[in-house]
């Protein structure tokens, strides 16, 4: 190892866990795996941690909604997030959750030590409140006309169709998107966190953190624009932890978040020995910490995070690394085309090992945008992976294999060749570590071109059918399996399943970065088993075929971009039908649902509804409700629902079933 061994902690994202991961995600999660694994390979110390995101309002709302409790809602999604992540091959140290006792302990910390040091103040503000749901309304919870388009229907912060940005108040007509009653301004006692006090110790972080340029440009925006104080409190009802000597103030999830990137590194260190949390965070550590994160989120990562280390007597990170967003088709993901795609979608359909390269193959150090054109997955996958690379070893190997009882020849036909190969191992290091992953596949491609040529141009099949040339195929497959081991070891953090079967192979127990550098010879290798086969692009279509079928979840990162509008052909695909209650009864643990049993006329189902607020299950029994009766069948904690029953209202008690008039039969076709 050239450069001594590095201490480095390396994090993604805490992802919220209130809908399922998509491929929008996994740009950042194989981004960052792709990195830590290159500095494993590298011989460094790297960790990496993660955690769920579990606080927040719309992760309270939507476990209420559902009839379980957030801790449920949480741990459901968590654990899909972990399984499909380790699918991708995406390998944590650790992944916690940010509802946790370390988390809530060094949280607590944090604030004591601020407050100590006169960085929090409270002052009393105005915001909307739903005094029906009895709870303040996050922007995001307010709509009502655009102030100064007068586009109807407008979120609570930003018009979408003017593009205005406001605050909720200024809205004509504002309506409670939870019960759809008008919201009143009410007066809250709320915490401060003086960001100002920062602006020279940020100026400071941001010149030693060698942001890329475009995030410190934001940076500078955000400083010219004045820095404003933060707020970090909510009221209750909220998911999260309480702020001490309060009775109803929750630190805003906001604030808790990044501290979960510690909570989940000190859950580790309590379970490894020798792993000690001060030695990274502590203010003068010579360990490195790098956050990776989407550019939608680098307000907090870059200035209240850097902040609030920095007062709580903790060290800052060593930088930030950004990264933009994903693309499909050049469009942004929609459910109607079928390209917000989850991460399970995918894994049923195509290896992981191909996202992971394409990916690499379009990644690098800013937060432009990157697309995923799916003719061109299948086309580059194909190409690069099946086409070159691994068949520079299935080209070499049969004849190793068949004439030479396995054995690799012991010396190399063309050295000067093979030092090539090792010569471009600093120049591709340097592109991982600069998050250049495209200019990394780029050259790792060149060479996989040199090592074909190679091979076309001695073509060992000829020479094999002259006995007097077979010290020469052996040879040039030698020289041809040499070359495609380097390859494979620089490509062995983007491929990491591949890269082991290649290994295995080659009869090696573990490699590192420096074994590209020197040949293997003279060695016996197992029989050659295939390692990639190509893409098809039925595959693909399939996947984009799932995607438009399965149920929109009601995630944040789905709204923020899923289309508005339905067209009539997915309006057509809704089975409505008319439907008679046979039963109706209460659901032991649930305050708004009943359990229903339907009749279709043909069929029976049971559908749980959120309508117990609104009728007496007795009531129910014989009337006549429209159902959508091909929606795909839902788990819940109490059963699994088997449709849906159209009702209308704000909710609570004021809810209105849909009852066709007299004359319906069960088992009718709406629309
Ligand atoms: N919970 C916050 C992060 C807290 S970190 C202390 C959050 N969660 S998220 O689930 O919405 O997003 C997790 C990460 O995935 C973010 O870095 C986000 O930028 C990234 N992405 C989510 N959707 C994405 C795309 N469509 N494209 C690329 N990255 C995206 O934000
Ligand atoms: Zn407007």
């Amino acid at each position: 190892m050239s450069d001594a061994q590095r201490k480095i902690l390396v994090t993604s994202a805490l992802p919220y866990v209130n809908g399922s991961p998509h491929m929008g995600h996994l740009v950042e999660y194989i981004q960052t795996d792709i990195w830590v694994r290159f500095q494993k390979l590298r011989g460094h110390d790297c960790i990496y941690v993660c955690a769920s995101d579990a606080h927040g309002t719309p992760i309270m709302l939507k476990a209420r909604e559902l009839g379980i409790t957030p801790e449920e809602l949480t741990a459901g999604y968590s654990a899909e997030f972990v399984n499909d992540f380790a699918d991708f091959g995406i390998e944590f140290d650790n992944f916690h959750t940010t509802h946790s006792p370390e988390n809530e302990a060094i949280v607590r910390q944090m604030y004591a030590a601020l407050r100590e040091r006169g960085d929090i103040y409270t002052r009393s503000i105005e915001q909307s409140y739903d005094e029906k749901e009895g709870m303040f309304l996050p922007d995001r919870f307010v709509r009502g006309t655009c102030p100064r388009c007068k586009s109807e229907d407008q979120r609570g912060d930003a018009c979408e169709v003017c593009g205005a940005a406001y605050a909720p108040e200024d809205l004509i007509d504002p309506v409670s998107v939870l019960s759809g009653t008008t919201p009143v301004k009410r007066e809250s006692e709320h915490y401060f966190f003086k960001l100002g006090n920062y602006e020279e110790t940020l100026r400071t972080w941001m010149q030693e953190s060698a942001l890329d340029k475009n995030v410190a440009a934001k940076l500078e925006e955000w400083f010219d624009a004045g820095l404003q104080d933060w707020d970090i409190s909510r009221d209750a009802p909220y998911f999260g932890f309480r702020i001490p000597d309060t009775e109803d103030k929750y630190f805003y999830v906001w604030l808790d978040a990044p501290v979960g990137y510690m909570a989940s590194f000190k859950h580790l260190c309590d379970r490894t020995d020798g792993l000690e949390f001060d030695d990274y965070w502590k203010p003068d550590s010579e360990a490195e910490v790098y956050h990776f994160i989407g550019k939608d989120i680098m307000y907090f990562h870059t200035l209240f995070w850097p902040a609030v280390l920095k007062g709580a007597g903790f060290r800052q990170p060593t930088s930030v690394y950004a990264h933009g967003f994903l693309t499909v088709d050049g469009q942004k993901m929609s459910k109607s085309r079928g390209t917000f795609i989850k991460a399970r979608t995918y894994l049923d359909n195509l290896n992981p090992e191909f996202l992971r390269y394409y990916y690499a193959a379009k990644l690098g150090p800013t937060i432009e945008d990157i697309d995923l054109n799916l003719e061109d997955f299948v086309a580059r996958v194909n190409s690069d992976l099946v086409g070159k690379l691994v068949n520079i070893a299935s080209r070499c190997a049969g004849f190793i294999n068949k004439r030479f009882g396995g054995e690799l020849a012991g010396e190399l036909a063309d050295a000067e060749l093979f030092a090539e190969f090792a010569a471009a191992s600093e120049s591709i290091a340097g592109h991982y570590e600069a998050r250049e992953y495209s200019k990394a596949m780029r050259l790792i491609m060149a060479l996989a071109d040199k090592a074909n040529r190679y091979i076309d141009e001695h073509k060992p099949w000829v020479m094999a059918k002259d006995e007097d040339q077979q010290a020469d195929v052996q040879l040039v497959c030698t020289q041809g399996i040499n070359m495609f081991r380097s390859l494979m070891v620089y490509l062995s953090p983007v491929i990491p399943v591949v890269a082991e079967n290649a290994r295995a192979f080659l009869n090696e127990s573990g490699w590192q970065w420096q074994d590209a550098s020197t040949p293997l010879l003279g060695k016996a290798l197992p029989k050659f088993k295939p390692l990639l086969t190509r893409v098809e692009a039925t595959q693909v279509e399939r996947m984009v075929e799932q995607s438009k079928e399965s149920t929109p979840v009601a995630d944040s990162q789905a709204e923020k971009q899923d289309d508005e509008f339905i067209s009539i052909d997915d309006f057509m695909k809704v089975d409505l039908r008319i439907a008679r209650i046979e039963k109706a009864e209460p659901v032991e643990g649930a305050d708004k649902l009943l359990a229903l049993t339907l009749d279709l006329g043909d069929d029976k189902r049971e559908v749980f509804a959120g309508i117990k607020a609104a009728y007496d299950p007795e009531t129910l029994v014989g009337r006549h409700v429209i159902v959508v009766a091909n929606l795909a069948p839902r788990k819940m904690r109490f059963g699994v629902s088997e449709g849906m029953v159209l009702a209308a209202g704000p909710g609570g008690e004021d809810i209105f079933l849909l009852s066709p008039d007299d004359g319906a039969k069960p088992g009718m076709r709406v629309k």
